[in-house]
């Protein structure tokens, strides 16, 4: 057989699973303490939501890792700067192989559709996304849950994401808990747009700059709990909260313009999501998003979606042997 016709049997054959990776927001974000490692004590109902990353990883017999990016809807340009060893979903594969002891190597193909540096999870979804697929691939015997200790070194919000689903998130983002119990899911999802003002925000820097601001008050975690599990929306926009959010305002007012944007076109409450620069609006339902969404200034970059029941994230690739 000519090496031609050899590489592309091997392309055929090659194992891959896609799978997507959804981004997340905060309705809570509780900041309780600065630890001694610099990072911070958190509290967080974290929710993903339909707006995903779609991640596909294929084994190849060299152990390197390669990885390409490509937009959907938002800008990739930046990350062309971005070393390899800085790319997440590189990392995450790294962390797999080391795992796992292979000598074998992958190909990552990420489709980005959530916004870069917006506090809305998308390089973090890719780490999960890429540690999922290898996890099929490579180790299925061993369960998601097993894999979250090991994810929290990529980032702390990689093990709410890789765990998938809605999850209160403690520690520096290690320690998860879902908030359904197995075969539960919400009443109803809710409703939100979202708003990426355009620029990324350094969640490092705005840790950094982040001074205590709020008694920590269990109940904030457990009323936004309560109204994940029931669908109600009216509930969560009383609950909702950001630790972050005065920090984040002051140095990008743009992120308290859009949340007045969302508040004066009719959404229930408006918050920034993590450490920003995204903002989103809880709506009624999907036509009162919609509705929200239509009286928001038409050159910002804005999204209807809804919180996933269980967020888990599908692999709907081949797994060829
Ligand atoms: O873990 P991740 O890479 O997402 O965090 C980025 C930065 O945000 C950290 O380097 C740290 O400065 C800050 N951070 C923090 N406490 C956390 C999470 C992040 O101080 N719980």
């Amino acid at each position: 057989m000519s090496a031609v016709l050899l590489r592309i049997r091997k392309y055929f054959m090659s194992k891959s699973v896609t799978v997507d990776a959804p981004g997340k927001i905060n309705l809570t974000l509780e900041i309780l303490g600065k630890r001694s490692d610099g990072y911070h004590d958190l509290r967080s109902v974290l929710v993903p939501v339909s707006l995903f990353e779609t991640v596909t990883v294929c084994e190849t017999d060299g152990g390197d890792v390669s990885c390409s990016i490509s937009g959907d809807g938002v800008d990739t340009s930046e990350l062309g700067k971005c070393p390899p060893e800085k790319n997440l979903a590189v990392r995450a594969a790294l962390m797999m192989k080391d795992l796992c002891g292979t000598a074998k190597g992958c190909r990552i193909s990420i489709v980005k559709r959530v916004p870069i540096g917006a506090g809305m999870g998308g390089g973090s979804a890719d780490a999960a996304g890429t540690v999922e697929a290898l996890r099929r691939l490579w180790m299925p015997a061993a369960s998601r849950e097993s894999l979250t200790g090991a994810a929290a070194a990529l980032g702390s919000d990689v093990p709410a994401q890789l765990l998938g689903g809605a999850v209160v998130m403690e520690g520096r983002g290690e320690r998860v808990r879902p908030v359904f119990g197995h075969g539960e899911k919400a009443a109803a999802p809710f409703w939100l747009v979202v708003v990426f003002p355009g620029f990324a925000v350094s969640t490092g820097r705005m840790y950094s700059l982040w001074t205590p601001d709020l008694t920590p008050d269990p109940e904030i975690c457990k009323n936004a709990v309560r109204s994940v599990r029931n669908g109600d929306v009216r509930e969560a926009s009383r609950t909702v909260f950001n630790g972050l959010q005065n920090t984040v305002g002051r140095y990008y007012p743009e992120t308290e313009r859009f949340c007045l944007a969302l508040r004066e076109s009719g959404a229930l409450s408006a918050l920034l999501s993590g450490s920003g620069s995204a903002v989103f609006g809880l709506a009624e339902s999907r036509e009162h998003a919609d509705a929200v969404r239509g009286r928001l200034p038409r050159d910002v970059w804005s999204r209807v979606v809804s919180t996933l029941p269980d967020g888990v994230m599908a692999a709907h690739g081949p797994l060829t042997p």
